[in-house]
């Protein structure tokens, strides 16, 4: 029914930031708060799904009856999500926003500030949606893409790149919107087709994308 379009349906969603240890004190990070994401899950929610959050460290409430799992690293991000994928996913959401990179080595001790210069080794995370998508039995599979520039080019590309289902592409360079903000815009590609949504509230935007998504996910 038009009411509850995910009845039945189990998603899963990556939420805010992810958290990669330099020494016990300090990491590296993105900026997330994890409204986008909780907007999403509780849209999953009301549409009918069981919804499973992951969730980076944010400082969120969980929307009702919705499974949330916390998380601080990508690897941990990756290890959750394939775990909840293994369990039994019809639809990924991932709205996190990844580290893309990792200190090489977290030092035991705290790193004293002997020297004017350091250089941090880093290595690369894994990706978890390439990951998510490139199972055998992916689940539908949703990304988003924070772009500045070119958004239409750099979002279809990453659609395509990461076998994607849906990309939703946000307009980051607008003050106001996108990153920690209440409000967002974004444009929604698909194989064939696209919506722009917003500027409106991230629960107006969630849900709206989760409308779209079930319907692109029945065809
Ligand atoms: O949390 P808010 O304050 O509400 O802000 C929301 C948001 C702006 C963070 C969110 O809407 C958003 O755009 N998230 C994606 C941020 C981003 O830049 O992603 P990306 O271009 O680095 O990655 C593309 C996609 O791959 C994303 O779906 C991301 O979750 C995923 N990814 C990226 C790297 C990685 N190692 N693993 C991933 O799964």
């Amino acid at each position: 029914p038009a009411s509850r379009p995910l009845a039945g349906k189990r998603v899963v969603i990556t939420a805010g930031p992810t958290r990669e240890a330099i020494d016990p004190v300090r990491y590296i990070s993105n900026h997330s708060s994890g409204k986008m994401g909780y907007a999403i899950a509780r849209a999953a929610e009301r549409a009918g799904a069981r919804v499973v959050l992951i969730s980076g460290p944010v400082s969120l409430t969980a929307p009702d009856n919705v499974e949330v799992r916390p998380v601080q690293t990508a690897s941990e991000m990756l290890a959750a999500s394939e775990k909840a994928v293994a369990e039994g996913c019809d639809l990924f959401v991932a709205t996190a926003a990844v580290a893309d990179y990792r200190p090489e080595n977290r030092a035991g001790d705290k790193i004293k500030k002997t020297s004017e210069t350091m250089a941090l080794p880093l290595v690369r995370n894994p990706d978890i949606l390439a990951t998510i998508a490139g199972r055998e039995d992916a689940p539908f599979t949703v990304g988003f893409a924070a772009e500045t520039s070119d958004v239409a080019r750099y979002a279809t590309d990453k659609m395509h790149r990461k076998k994607l289902n849906m990309i939703v592409a946000n307009d980051v360079s607008v003050a106001g919107l996108g990153f920690n903000s209440d409000d967002n815009a974004v444009t929604v590609f698909w194989p064939e087709g696209q919506e722009s949504i917003g500027p409106d509230s991230k629960q107006a935007i969630a849900d709206r994308l989760v409308v779209l998504m079930a319907e692109q996910n029945d065809r």
